[in-house]
C-alpha cells in the first residue's frame, strides 16, 4: 500500500518543472521531501493531489491509477493537501471553515478540530483572517485531522512560524503519523522534519537527486545539494 508516483512529468504552460520523478509513499510512512527553492516539491505535491495534470507518467492510490483525477477525487481516494500558505477562508469564522474542510458524514467536525486543537475550539466564531498565523495554520491543518486520510501531503505547513509554533505544529504531525496517516513533508525546518521522517527525497531541477534514509543523508551532502542551487540562480 502507498502513494506512487513513476515518471511524473508536468509544469506549467511550455514549462516543464517535474522531469519524470518516481517517488513511493509506502502507507503509515513519513517521507520528507527536501531540496532548493524552485526544484519542483510545491508542483510535485500538486500533481499528487489533483491540481496539475500531468503530462506523462502514473500517480497510482494503493495500488489504483488515479493519474488526472479531480482534487475531489483524489480526495477521496485517500489524498488530502494542506497547501503552502495559509489555506483558510479568511472572511469566514471558524465554525464555517471547518464546516467547508469536513467531509459529508463528519457530523462531529467540531469537536474533532477543537480536540486537535484546542485554541480552534475557544474561537469558533471568529473571523479566520483575525486569527494569528499559527491559529491560521492549525485551521488549515485540521482538514487533516477531519479527513482522517490515508496520504497527507504538507507543503510547508511551520512557514513563518515562530518557534514555540512550530513545535506545535509538529507535534501535531506526530499525531497525525501516530493515527497511521502517512505524511509527505515538504519542511524548511530540514531538521525537523528529518526527525520524523523515515525515509527522505532530495529534489534536484526536477528531478530526484537522492533517496534514501535519513541517517543515509550526511549534512554535507544536504548542504552541497542547497549550495549547488544557491550558485545557479
Ligand atoms: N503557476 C506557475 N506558473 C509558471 N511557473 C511556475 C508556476 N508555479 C511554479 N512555477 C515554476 O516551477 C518551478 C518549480 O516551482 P515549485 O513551486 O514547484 O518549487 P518548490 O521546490 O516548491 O520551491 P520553494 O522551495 O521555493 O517552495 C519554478 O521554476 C517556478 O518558477
Ligand atoms: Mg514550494
Amino acid at each position: 500500500m502507498s502513494l506512487a508516483v513513476s515518471g511524473l512529468v508536468a509544469g506549467y504552460g511550455a514549462t516543464t518543472v517535474l522531469r519524470g520523478v518516481d517517488l513511493v509513499v509506502p502507507a503509515g510512512h513519513v517521507v520528507a521531501l527536501l531540496g532548493p527553492n524552485g526544484s519542483g516539491k510545491t508542483t510535485l505535491l500538486r500533481a499528487c493531489s489533483g491540481l496539475l495534470q500531468p503530462s506523462a507518467g502514473t500517480v497510482t492510490v494503493d495500488g489504483a491509477d488515479r493519474t488526472g483525477l479531480a482534487p475531489h477525487d483524489l480526495v477521496t481516494a485517500g489524498v488530502c493537501h494542506v497547501p503552502e500558505g495559509r489555506a483558510v477562508f479568511p472572511g469566514m469564522t471558524v465554525a464555517e471553515n471547518l464546516r467547508l474542510l469536513a467531509p459529508p458524514g463528519v457530523p462531529d467536525h467540531v469537536e474533532r478540530a477543537a480536540d486537535a486543537f484546542p485554541v480552534l475550539g475557544r474561537k469558533l466564531d471568529q473571523v479566520a483572517g483575525t486569527l494569528s498565523g499559527g491559529e491560521q495554520q492549525m485551521l488549515a491543518l485540521s482538514r487533516a485531522f477531519l479527513q482522517a486520510p490515508r496520504y497527507i501531503l504538507l507543503d510547508e505547513v511551520s512557514m513563518g512560524l515562530a518557534p514555540r509554533v512550530v513545535e506545535e505544529i509538529f507535534a501535531a504531525l506526530r499525531r497525525l503519523a501516530e493515527r497511521g496517516s502517512a505524511l509527505l513533508l515538504v519542511e524548511q525546518f530540514v531538521h525537523l522534519a528529518l526527525a520524523l521522517a523515515d525515509l527522505v527525497y532530495v529534489m534536484d531541477r526536477g528531478r530526484i537527486a537522492f533517496q534514501g534514509e535519513p541517517v543515509e543523508l550526511d549534512a554535507s551532502a544536504l548542504a552541497a545539494a542547497y549550495l549547488a542551487a544557491g550558485t545557479r540562480a
